[in-house]
């Protein structure tokens, strides 16, 4: 095993899909070691070339279990949306739109390697996975299997009164820089108070022309077969005090999002019709998840 475990309280234990491991539950900071083995999975699409990092075989194994009991196509949907997201931020970036991109639930993304080293990176996530990940890239930083880069580190947890110290900390790096806000991977394992309070700090650290990118599950999910064995996964796989929660957002909440004006929509299905076109895939299989760009006014 060649990752560090860190001790977490029970209410610290990540109520998601990925929790229940084949044997043994695993720890919040571990969903996001498994996003990136399906993001090293086709490195070509993703173009993330520094993803296969972090899997262990822990990870591993755990990924071959969700993928063989609930969607084979994790590894493209989760390739394609890397991929999305890395070439608008580049685009934005080489059109000198923004310079700093602040990810909120980073986990172990590596964007701030894969964009241009003149930009600047708020990495946000909860306390054990931001030490995790400062500690390996400062080493991987160290010696030379990563390019140095502009990097800011900030612990936070989203379902405690974090806004005010946060808010603080992000301003201080932030200062006249125009950010590019991604929240990639985690509304669908935070409620919607929770989620309504990050968009409205979104709203205070942003000005006009400022960018946020979110994603999220749309509740017609619910019917798809993929889902349904999600669900199924999960519940064998649940915790006995652990109560499967999870959220779904409406293009609504987005179209009415105060102080946002939502300027792009795309889907698993979208990106893959731009980027695999060949690829094909059955829908009732899928875990579609959706894209917005929304821009700041
Ligand atoms: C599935 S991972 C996605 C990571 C990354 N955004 C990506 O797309 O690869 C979910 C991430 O959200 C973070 N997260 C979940 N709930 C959180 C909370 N309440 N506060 C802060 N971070 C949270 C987790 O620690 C984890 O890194």
């Amino acid at each position: 095993m060649n990752f560090h475990f860190y001790e977490l309280s029970p209410k610290d234990s990540f109520k998601n899909y990925y929790l229940f491991s084949v044997n043994e539950n695993i720890e919040i900071f571990e969903t996001a070691f498994v996003t990136a083995d399906f993001r090293a999975f086709n490195p070509e699409l993703s173009k993330d070339t520094f993803a296969h990092l972090w899997p262990s075989k822990r990870t591993q194994d755990y990924r071959n279990e969700y993928v063989t009991s609930v969607s084979e196509y994790e590894p493209l949907a989760h390739c394609l949306r890397n991929r999305f997201f890395l070439d608008r931020i580049s685009s934005l970036f080489n059109s000198g739109e923004i310079d700093l991109l602040i990810n909120f639930g980073c986990g172990f993304s590596m964007y701030p390697f894969l964009l241009s080293g003149d930009m600047e990176h708020i990495e946000i996530d909860m306390p054990n996975s931001i030490l995790y990940k400062r500690e390996k890239v400062t080493e991987w930083i160290r010696n030379g299997k990563l390019p140095n880069r502009k990097l800011h580190f900030i612990e936070a947890n989203f379902n405690t009164e974090y806004e005010e110290s946060l808010l603080q900390k992000i301003s201080s790096i932030k200062q006249n820089k125009k950010s590019f806000i991604l929240l990639e991977g985690v509304l669908f394992f935070i409620d919607s108070n929770d989620t309504n309070r990050l968009f409205q700090l979104f709203s205070k650290i942003q000005k006009q022309g400022e960018f946020v990118g979110s994603v999220s599950f749309q509740k017609e999910i619910e019917e798809r077969s993929a889902f349904k064995r999600l669900a199924t996964f999960t519940e064998e796989r649940l915790n006995a005090n652990e109560k499967f929660e999870y959220q779904t957002l409406e293009d609504a909440y987005y179209s009415n999002l105060e102080g946002y004006d939502l300027i792009e929509h795309e889907d698993t299905f979208s990106l893959k019709d731009k980027y695999v076109p060949e690829v094909t895939v059955t829908k009732q299989d899928v875990l579609d998840e959706h894209m917005y760009i929304l821009k700041r006014i």
